[in-house]
């Protein structure tokens, strides 16, 4: 494990933390230390069994380790714990949850310049979905909710929870929405909105969001972004140079500042601790949808108190002074460090798919490479059953090298076009570490070793 600053930063800003309520009379918390001290001792022996996430040999499932900045600043309001659903519970954390989410605004081009919108931090992507496709569902009750089939499983299921019809339409060959099958389900005229994927989680795929737009204009109904992976990329959109997005990712993530609802996660490339998703509403006037009395709270502040304006009741104050804290170290500027981190994560899977292509023992996506940072591939086999028995067992060789990656099930015809529409079991690999660029000679040596010993090539 890297030396880890936490300990060092958290207990520099805990003394302060505690000069600030130096004031109140002195009492003593229970605690018996040594009991303590075994049940963490117990606690991580348990939590030694786990992939090791923070290592850039983990490049399999999106999992990014937060910064340490996030843990420090997480820790450190733990010592309060503060709730963001009133400004009761959580004075200073709820301030800290209105300026990260308006830097997230700013980064999608929304800003009070540009009117105004209404945003907040969720528990989770999964949340943050669902607040959006409620609202849309009010403004839209009983038309369908459409969305590409590589779309989030969860919006299936979340519009069931609404009661709301969700129809999927295909992806093509790249796993983006095909916009004449979306076209086709908008010609019925029962469409009320529609789910944009930015950054699928199977293969990081872009759907066309500047042409959907194109088709909202004809047809008429909401746009609702899911970024809850790729959002970050936004970053980089306008960029030229290397690691840059390819023509179509980039208008469409340009065209983001258009979206009627948009979800993004922190704690996928944002570099936080789990629970912080963030959805974002265009038009702040759908906070009336989220009006109600609460006898219990909402008396100390005529400020907005935040869960005036979301679904969930009680939310970690935490959450939210770990994404500020980080935003104040790594600004979410084009020209910044945390932009190069996005970069460096894409110029590694693109080399990884540069030597996949060259590599006899693959195949790679027939349409072209990855369009943000998860590089998928087919074993090369005589079919699809032994193609993904391969699959499987490098995938287990990787593992016994230290090298954990992912597999999933994807389209035989994304990979080779004369085949058929069944899946095949594939290699994934999300590269999403900044270090991974570094790593990429490491990963491609044991991966290599690996398929080596499975295929004697
Ligand atoms: C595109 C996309 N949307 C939504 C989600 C769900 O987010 P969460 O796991 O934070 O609930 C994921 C998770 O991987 C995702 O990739």
């Amino acid at each position: 494990m890297p030396n880890d600053p936490v300990p060092g930063l958290l207990s520099r800003a805990t003394e302060l933390l505690e000069a600030e309520f130096a004031g109140l009379p002195a009492f003593e918390a229970a605690a018996d230390l040594d009991a303590m001290a075994r049940v963490l001792e117990t606690t991580a022996r348990r939590l030694g069994d786990n992939y090791p996430y923070f290592h850039p040999l983990y490049a399999g499932q999106m999992l990014k380790p937060p910064h340490p900045v996030a843990r420090a600043a997480y820790a450190l309001a733990m010592t309060v714990n503060p709730n963001n659903h009133a400004r009761d519970g959580g004075r200073a954390s709820s301030e800290m949850e209105i300026e990260a989410v308006r830097g997230i605004a700013a980064m999608f081009g929304w800003s009070a310049s540009s009117g105004s919108y209404l945003g907040h931090l969720t528990s989770s992507g999964t949340l943050a979905n669902l607040e959006a496709l409620w609202v849309a569902g009010m403004l839209a009750p009983g038309k369908r909710v459409v969305g590409s089939e590589q779309a989030h499983y969860t919006h299936k299921r979340i519009s069931a929870v609404l009661k709301l019809e969700f129809t999927s339409v295909a992806a093509d060959g790249r796993g983006r929405m095909d916009l004449n099958a979306l076209e086709a389900e908008l010609r019925r005229g029962d469409v009320g909105t529609v789910v944009v994927t930015l950054g699928t989680t199977a293969i990081g795929a872009v759907d066309a969001l500047d042409e959907v737009l194109k088709l909202k204009a004809r047809y008429g109904f909401r746009v609702h972004v899911d970024a809850a992976y790729g959002g970050y990329f936004r970053l980089i959109a306008d960029d030229s140079g290397e690691g840059v997005l390819d023509d179509a990712a980039r208008r469409a993530y340009r065209a983001t500042v258009e979206a009627d609802s948009l979800v993004i996660d922190p704690h996928k490339h944002g570099l936080q601790p789990y629970g912080c998703g963030c959805v974002l509403f265009r038009d702040a006037g759908v906070g009336r949808f989220y009006k109600h009395d609460s006898p219990y709270t909402y008396f100390t502040s005529k400020e907005l108190h935040l869960g005036e304006i979301s679904l969930e009741c009680s939310r970690a104050g935490a959450a939210a002074v770990a994404l500020w804290a980080t935003q104040q170290l790594l600004p979410l500027t084009p020209d910044g460090e945390f932009a190069r981190g996005l970069k460096s994560g894409r110029a590694a899977a693109l080399e990884l798919d540069r030597r996949v292509r060259e590599d006899g023992r693959f195949v790679a996506l027939a349409g072209g490479g990855p369009e943000l940072d998860i590089v998928v591939c087919k074993v090369k086999a005589a079919s699809a059953e032994p193609a993904s028995d391969l699959a499987q067992s490098i995938f287990a060789a990787c593992a016994t090298r230290d090298l954990h990656l992912a597999l999933v099930q994807l389209p035989q015809f994304w990979f080779e076009p004369a085949a058929g529409a069944g899946l095949v079991t594939c290699l994934r690999s999300v590269l999403m570490k900044p270090e991974h660029e570094a790593w990429l000679g490491r990963i491609w040596e044991r991966l290599s070793a690996a398929c080596e010993e499975v295929m004697g090539v």
